[in-house]
């Protein structure tokens, strides 16, 4: 038990998708897992644990932003033991080859982020996914038939930039950046610090290019596609 997490020790499987939305993390529970039950619902940021295709999976939220995020991912690895854990979002496109509906497999995460960047000195640590999780993701995504593009994301702490569209991430975009959330980069460096895997798998819902964005019913079959892809890489490595 934890000041953010009232579960005891063994609530949680070994694998976590982590949404950051709370009603989200209800709806991937009750929605795809087997005998889901609550183990957390401090500050309403809800957790759960039930099974996937037969082995224990866990899916608990992380709020918005890598503070948020950082408190439940180091809770997590540190309290509660976990080892596989994949963030299930979205993000906004900033490059013309990912479009709306699309999925992100963050291969990177790039930030703008004090968290990221503490204790690391002049040093500028590259956040990495971990490899297996992404290369099963993308053979999964392909198999399925889902686009699937890998490379860069950016992690901002930052929703609403000074200035519009593209303008606000600088040279970002022309360095391949393909999307733009709020959480992977710590999730990853968090990863990399205490010796577990992650991943980030985003849905491109809001093309900073065009202005596009998924209407609702797309917005919930694409949601869909990346929590069972999700669920798959996670089940598979642990
Ligand atoms: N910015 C940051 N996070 C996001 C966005 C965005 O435009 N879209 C979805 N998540």
């Amino acid at each position: 038990m934890t000041p953010h997490n009232h579960a005891r020790p063994g609530d949680y499987a070994e694998a976590v998708l982590l949404p950051g939305d709370p009603l989200r993390a209800k709806w991937i529970a009750e929605t795809f897992l087997a005998d889901p039950r609550q183990v957390n619902a401090v500050r309403n940021c809800l957790g759960y644990t039930g099974t996937w295709q037969g082995k224990p999976v866990s899916v608990q939220a992380t709020g918005m932003g890598q503070p948020s995020l950082a408190i439940y991912v180091h809770e997590l690895i540190n309290v509660y033991g976990l080892k596989t854990l994949i963030r299930v979002g979205t993000c906004g496109g900033l490059n013309a080859r990912v479009k709306v509906r699309d999925l992100v497999l963050a291969q990177g995460a790039s930030t703008d982020s004090g968290i990221v960047k503490d204790g690391f000195g002049h040093f500028a640590f590259a956040p990495l996914a971990d490899f297996g999780l992404l290369s099963d993701a993308a053979a999964r995504a392909q198999r399925q038939g889902l686009t699937a593009h890998v490379g860069n994301m950016l992690s901002s702490d930052i929703f609403y930039h000074r200035e519009p569209g593209l303008a606000g991430y600088g040279l970002l975009p022309a360095h391949g950046i393909l999307g733009v959330e709020m959480e992977a980069a710590a999730l990853y460096t968090l990863a990399a610090r205490f010796g577990v895997r992650a991943l980030a798998i985003c849905t491109m819902t809001d093309c900073l290019i065009t202005g596009e964005e998924i209407d609702a019913e797309a917005r919930q079959s694409s949601l869909r596609d990346m929590v069972a892809l999700a669920l798959d890489v996670a089940v598979a490595a642990a």
